[in-house]
């Protein structure tokens, strides 16, 4: 028996989303479309039926903020931040997020296909087919790569300051979070960019967190509530605080494992760590001013 069932809405709805999803993507690839213009009039008629105009003239506090011109994001206060890619990406954000409070954004059909759509314009590569629920937080979004078929599901943090990448098949379950950036133990302005790799056909799941910098194999799963803080091998299922493998899956149909050959996921080259902050250059080494408890 299948385990994902097909659902439907009514055809009439279906062929509205379909229509106006249609529209939006072809402004979004337009390069001259205002992006903060476009999102401020689709949030008036979303949350308040009406055109962005009229609602300014009425209602100039309910306006102000579903212009992206006028919030902020926490990326924004950060040097880390590259303001002109964030800059192309924080109208999407903030489509994304603020449709996520509504009944198109909460609805599993509707909310789905929308973030599929806005995908592309975000992120800095996305395969066929992400499937994103609902109450998914990013920092940037622009450094942030999808294989195929990744599926990430309700209220996960993907902090891709410094970089995510997840692999094809890849899937975050709920409250997961999977960091790129830390800061040093004595000086917290000094942060450290850490790309973090996912590998391919990867579970990561409820409520465990991936710590920058942190390379996870092909086909790896972390188990509940872990905490990785080492690179986990291929295949191995990973559990606790820290996370180590406790288990291997025995894949028949492995090839690589049958010919204890190096694993492909291994061999994929991550990005070196950045220092984003000058005044704290990559002098002070890892434990530096502590000593043991
Ligand atoms: C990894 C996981 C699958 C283990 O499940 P399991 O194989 O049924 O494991 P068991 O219940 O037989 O437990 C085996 C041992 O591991 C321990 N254990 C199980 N899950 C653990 C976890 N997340 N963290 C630490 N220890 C765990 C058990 O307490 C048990 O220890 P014991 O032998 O000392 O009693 C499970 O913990 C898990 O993470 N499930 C996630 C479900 C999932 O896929 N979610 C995503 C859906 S979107």
């Amino acid at each position: 028996m299948p385990w994902l069932l097909p659902k439907s809405i009514t055809p009439e709805a279906d062929e509205w989303l379909e229509r106006w999803l249609g529209e939006l993507t072809e402004r979004l690839a337009d390069p001259a479309t205002d992006r903060n213009a476009l999102v401020a009039e689709i949030l008036s008629e979303v949350l308040y039926a009406r055109p962005y105009e009229e609602l300014k003239e009425t209602a100039p506090l309910a306006a102000l903020a579903l212009d992206p011109r006028n919030v902020t994001f926490e990326a924004e206060y950060y040097a880390a931040t590259d303001p002109e890619k964030f800059a192309r990406v924080k109208p999407l954000l903030w489509l994304w997020k603020t449709l996520d409070l509504t009944p198109l954004g909460q609805s599993i059909h509707s909310g789905v296909r929308i973030r599929r759509a806005l995908a592309p314009f975000i992120f800095k590569r996305v395969g066929k087919n992400p499937k994103f629920f609902q109450n998914v937080e990013f920092s940037v979004g622009y450094n942030l790569e999808l294989g195929d078929d990744v599926v990430v599901h309700r209220h996960v943090l993907l902090d891709d300051i410094g970089g995510i990448v997840i692999g094809d098949g890849a899937s975050i379950s709920d409250y997961a979070n999977i960091y790129s950036h830390t800061h040093h133990v004595l000086a917290s302005p000094d942060v450290t960019l850490k790309q973090t790799i996912i590998g391919n056909g990867v579970r990561i799941t409820y409520h465990a967190t991936v710590l920058a910098g942190v390379r996870i194999g092909d086909d790896a799963m972390v188990g509940t509530g872990a905490v990785v803080t080492r690179d986990v091998p291929p295949h191995a299922i990973a559990l606790g605080i820290p996370a180590r493998p406790r288990r291997y899956k025995v894949r028949h149909d492995c090839p690589y494992c049958r010919a204890e050959a190096p694993h492909p996921s291994d061999e994929v080259p991550k990005l070196p760590d950045r220092k984003p902050n000058p005044d704290y250059p990559d002098f002070l080494p890892p434990g530096f001013g502590t000593r043991e408890a």
